[in-house]
């Protein structure tokens, strides 16, 4: 794929059936529990994006085997003691903050050094908020800065810890419920609400796992060192991927889009409930249950008029991944939307928000901030006929998806540089949004 894209052209009115490629957190999370189960599990639809990968390559480089078979990949795990880390090993997460973290807590108790390392972007981001509690344990942690590199030596004496989580993030939680996988006793979690697929694995697999949710935080317990069998597990769309295609619909003209098989567990579809208080009338039907999961099909038909959002500030963790597209439709709304308290954007790939701010006002768009929180004032006639590029984004992936949508909806000539960063979630990406018709050079 060319690392600079050109798109000159809006998009033409299409209706259509696309299916998006397997879910991102889903699929590390497969690759990193088959790899601790006792057995050969099966894992349909596994997202082949170079987050996943390396993955499979840190689980490899850890003694555990795999291989691809033509719609599944077969991954040996060896139970919760079955990592090699009779040697000091260096991993490599590239991109990709979720396996960085998650698979730090199998960590807890490597016989060897390990140390962890990542691209660009991923050694820029905040590790304390995973190796504080990771130390708790009783595993050695080294790292400069709170930053990777990140050298790790686990402990014979693991013992179970109370955390509490309080960003709102999914993978400090999971990371402390894997680490709590290979610890003796109970450990004890009190999380913000945010997405939940590692509870809902653990269910499947019968791991022992209390769960109650309340209001603002979920109780979690987990009863570390059950060794859990195999597993199959089929991974749904991801509705992180499918969003781009949600606002690049509502933004066409005339079109409609029918996406199948996309996970709608009510901890990621923030997108969809914001989308519709701007009054998108987007449809979720076909709704069915999958080990604790909801896939669905998603409808979604072109909108002329969008209303203004004060976005409540309970959707944020549901949406994380979604901003930037959100912002796209705020743009175009009636009136002055709200975003609040939005700072872990800014603990991403790149810094979102700074970055959206930025492109909302090289388009014309009017926003204010005051601290994490911003106003965005849309503009229901925004068409685009100038010139824009963009780069210097830390080759984000969402960032390049992004603008695609706005140069395919909102006009102008556009030039975007690392457009092959989309693999780094999404490899179907291009060929997706040209079988709707896009031009992209
Ligand atoms: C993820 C959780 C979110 C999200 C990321 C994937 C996960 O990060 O932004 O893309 O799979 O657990 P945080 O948990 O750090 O918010």
């Amino acid at each position: 794929m060319k690392s600079i894209i050109k798109i000159n052209n809006k998009i033409n009115t299409f209706k259509n059936k696309i299916e998006v490629s397997g879910d991102k957190s889903i699929s590390i999370r497969c690759v990193l529990l088959a790899s601790q189960a006792l057995g050969i599990s099966k894992i349909y639809n596994l997202l082949e994006s170079e987050d996943v990968l390396n993955a499979l390559r840190s689980i490899k480089k850890l003694g555990i085997k795999y291989k691809k078979n033509k719609n599944f990949y077969q991954i040996h795990g060896l139970g919760l003691n079955g990592f090699n880390t009779d040697k000091k090993i260096d991993l490599d997460a590239g991109n990709s903050g979720t396996l960085a973290r998650l698979i730090l807590g199998l960590l807890v108790n490597s016989k060897n050094l390990i140390t962890l390392t990542g691209d660009r972007s991923l050694s820029n981001r905040d590790f304390s908020r995973i190796t504080e509690p990771l130390k708790v344990f009783g595993a050695n942690i080294i790292s400069k800065n709170k930053k990777l590199p990140v050298k790790i030596l686990g402990s014979d004496y693991l013992r179970p810890i109370k955390y509490i989580e309080n960003l709102g993030s999914a993978q400090c939680k999971s990371a402390v419920m894997l680490a709590a996988l290979k610890t003796p006793g109970i450990t004890k979690i009190k999380a913000r609400k945010s997405r939940d697929h590692t509870e809902l694995i653990f269910n499947s697999l019968n791991i022992p796992t209390k769960i109650i949710k309340k209001k603002k935080y979920d109780y979690i317990e987990v009863e570390g060192q059950y060794n859990f069998k195999s597993f199959e597990y089929k991974v749904p769309g991801d509705i992180s991927s499918c969003s781009f295609f949600l606002v690049l619909t509502l933004l066409s003209r005339d079109s409609e889009l029918l996406i199948r098989n996309v996970n709608v567990n009510s901890t990621r579809t923030g997108i969809i409930t914001i989308l519709n208080k701007m009054k998108s009338k987007i449809i979720v039907k076909n709704k069915k249950k999958y080990k604790g999961e909801i896939i669905a099909d998603i409808f979604v038909k072109s909108r002329k008029n969008f209303s203004k959002i004060n976005c409540p500030k309970k959707l944020n963790s549901f949406a994380i991944d979604e901003f930037l597209v959100i912002f796209l439709v705020a743009a175009k709304a009636k009136g002055v939307s709200t975003f609040n308290d939005l700072g872990e954007l800014n603990k991403k790939e790149s810094p979102r928000l700074n970055i959206a701010i930025n492109f909302l006002r090289m388009i014309g768009i009017k926003v204010m901030r005051y601290q994490n929180s911003i106003k965005i004032f849309g503009n229901p006639n925004l068409n685009l006929s100038e010139s824009y590029t963009i780069k210097n984004f830390k080759k984000d992936h969402r960032v390049v998806m992004m603008s695609c949508i706005a140069a395919l909806t909102f006009g102008g000539s556009w030039k975007i540089h690392d457009a092959q960063s989309v693999n780094t979630s999404f490899p179907n990406f291009f060929k997706l949004i040209r079988e709707l018709g896009a031009k992209i050079n």
